[in-house]
């Protein structure tokens, strides 16, 4: 089949790869009709090769059709159509049971210390083959997938398997009071739909980014909107009565700009082969903290912060008197998909109250992926959300 391979760094090739087949009992394999790049995949793209072979599969965020299962999948029948979880969970293990499905105990990849595994995302989680491909194998099927009607677009469902539930827990651990205020830093496709989620809930909303268009979008709905600058913590306290707000979320991650120092010992570290590059990120800090620190900087005292963008550093430096001082709560990790499901569900019909269906900037086909890798990271021609089509 035809698969988005990583192959270095900013490099990636449309390549045929082995056809997948059923190799568990509680496999399935499905006919992927659309399937997204997420910032998470960009993280890997510039700054993660380490933890990549080339050839990886890559990609996490599906929707398609049901080809084939394994005998002990019997919740889906072939020809359902279904969106696929970013991550691997067993819906049984204690860790599921509580809706921690990102810490499942079946699929956790043990002999690297991480959580559940997730799909096209590195050695760390299992270096499972991943969903921007023709008919990727889910595993764990008995569980995972979760089955949409047919009739709507792609794009109405295809967000239930990250964007959606990740914004969902990015609000819900953000824990806003009512009447609260919560800033967003980072519109990307994370923090556009955490501000949509948000505003829906009711709550006022300012948003942080660097990015013209992807500040107007949020504008338009409702957002008040800031463009990061040196004086951005100023401008937020002005917003909110000196005090800062009630929740931060932070949907940046890594690679956030405002990092000079940061940026270098990335870059730095990218110089070195792989098994001392791969040692260096785990043990040093290198992530680029300038939206961490801004969360921590303009939140109120006793307020929440919500960790949603992707960290990699295992020694970042942090300012823990004044997180301490502060009295700070910080809340973060991977969205446990299927808990957030059933709250979702409901807000994907006709009226479309989080506008899914005109979310994505751009269509297409999946052989043009690695130019919708270089759009994407680069946000060219308005690139905010891509689809693509196998
Ligand atoms: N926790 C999860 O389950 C989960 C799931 C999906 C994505 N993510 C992470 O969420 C983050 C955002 O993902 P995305 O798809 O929206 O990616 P993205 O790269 O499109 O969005 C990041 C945005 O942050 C902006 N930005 C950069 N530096 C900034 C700064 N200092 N202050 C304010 N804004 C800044 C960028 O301009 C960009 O618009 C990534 O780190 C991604 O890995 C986490
Ligand atoms: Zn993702
Ligand atoms: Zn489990």
């Amino acid at each position: 089949m035809k698969a988005l391979t990583w192959q270095g760094k900013r490099t990636i090739e449309y390549a045929d790869v082995p056809d997948p087949r059923i190799e568990e009992p509680t496999d399935a394999v499905i006919r992927v009709t659309s399937t997204g790049i997420c910032g998470s995949d960009l993280h890997l793209y510039a700054v993660m090769g380490p933890f990549l072979d080339a050839g990886d599969v890559l990609g996490h965020e599906v929707i398609g059709r049901v080809g084939e299962t394994g005998t002990g999948v019997t919740n889906l029948s072939v020809g359902d159509r279904v969106v696929v979880p970013f991550q691997i969970a067993c819906g049984s293990c204690f860790m599921c049971g509580q809706g921690l499905q990102t810490q499942c105990e079946t699929t956790q990849v043990r002999d690297q210390g991480m959580g559940a595994a997730l799909f096209g995302y590195t050695k760390l989680y299992g270096q499972v083959p991943g969903g921007q491909a023709e008919y990727p194998r889910v595993p764990q099927a008995q569980y995972g997938p979760i089955k949409v009607p047919h009739g709507p677009p792609d794009d109405r469902f295809v967000y239930l398997s990250d964007v959606l539930p990740t914004a969902w827990q990015a609000v819900e651990y953000a824990g806003i009071p009512a009447g609260g205020t919560v800033v967003v830093l980072g519109l990307g496709p994370i923090g556009d739909m955490a501000c949509r989620v948000a505003l829906h809930r009711g709550h006022r909303v300012i948003g942080v980014d660097l990015v013209a268009e992807r500040l107007e979008r949020a504008r338009v709905r409702g957002v008040e909107t800031l463009e990061y600058a040196d004086d951005v913590a100023d401008a937020i306290r002005d917003l909110t009565d000196g005090r800062g707000p009630d929740s931060v979320i932070e949907a940046v991650g890594m690679e956030a700009h405002g990092s000079p120092t940061a940026k270098i010992a990335q870059q730095a570290a990218a110089l070195l082969p792989d098994p001392i590059q791969r040692t260096v990120m785990q043990k040093a800090g290198i992530d680029r903290l300038a939206a961490l620190l801004l969360a921590i900087d303009v939140v109120r005292r006793g307020g929440t912060i919500s960790l949603i963008g992707v960290y990699g550093g295992m020694a970042d430096p942090l300012p823990m008197l004044t997180m301490f001082d502060k009295q700070i709560q910080l809340r973060m990790g991977q969205a446990n998909v299927r808990r957030w499901t059933k709250d979702i569900l409901p807000l994907l019909g006709d009226d479309d109250p989080l506008q899914v269906d005109d979310f994505a900037t751009h269509h297409l086909p999946l052989s043009e992926g690695p130019a919708a890798y270089e759009l994407f990271q680069h946000k060219r021609d308005g690139a905010i959300k891509v689809l693509l089509t196998p």
